[in-house]
C-alpha cells in the first residue's frame, strides 16, 4: 500500500461515515481513485468492497483514471449544445480515440465534458487545462488534436 494511503487511513476512523472523507482526499493525493485504494478503504471501514465503489460512482466527482497531461473538457451547457458541441466532442473523442471521462494510455489527454465554462457567446467552446478554445469547428478540432492527421 503506498505510503500516503496509509497516512490517509490511519487519519480516519474505520467508519462507513469515513468513506467519502477518505475517497476525497485519496483523490486529491492521487488524482483519482485506484481500484487498489478502494479496496483498501472498504477493508478500512469494513464495508464491502462493492459499497464503497457504489458510493464512488454515485458522486460525479470521483474519478477511476489518472487525469492526462492535456485535461480537456468540452462544454456541455445550453449555449454549447444548441451551436454544435455533440459534434465537437464527437470528433474529439474520435482524434483522441477515447470516449468522454477516459484517458488515452499513454496519459497524454483526459476529456471530459462540463456543464458551462462560463464563455457562453463564444460557443461551442472547450478547455483545454486552463485555455479556453472559443468557436470550435471540425476544422478547428482537427488543427488542435489532428495530430495524427
Ligand atoms: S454553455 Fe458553453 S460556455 Fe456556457
Amino acid at each position: 500500500m503506498p505510503a500516503i494511503l496509509t497516512t490517509i487511513l490511519s487519519a480516519h476512523e474505520g467508519t462507513r461515515e469515513a468513506i467519502i472523507p477518505i475517497l476525497q482526499q485519496v483523490q486529491e493525493e492521487l488524482g483519482y481513485l485506484p481500484e487498489d485504494a478502494m479496496l483498501q478503504v472498504a477493508r478500512h471501514t469494513h464495508v464491502p468492497a462493492s459499497r464503497v465503489y457504489g458510493v464512488a460512482t454515485f458522486y460525479a466527482q470521483f474519478r477511476f483514471t489518472p487525469l492526462g497531461k492535456t485535461h480537456v473538457m468540452v462544454c456541455r451547457g445550453t449555449a454549447c449544445h444548441v451551436n454544435g458541441a455533440r459534434m465537437i466532442l464527437e470528433q474529439t473523442e474520435e482524434h483522441l480515440g477515447i470516449q468522454e471521462g477516459e484517458t488515452t494510455p499513454d496519459l497524454n489527454y483526459s476529456l471530459e465534458t462540463v456543464a458551462c465554462i462560463g464563455a457562453c457567446s463564444l460557443a461551442p467552446c472547450a478547455m483545454i487545462n486552463s485555455e479556453v478554445e472559443a468557436k470550435l469547428t471540425t476544422q478547428k478540432v482537427k488543427a488542435i488534436f489532428g495530430r495524427d492527421g
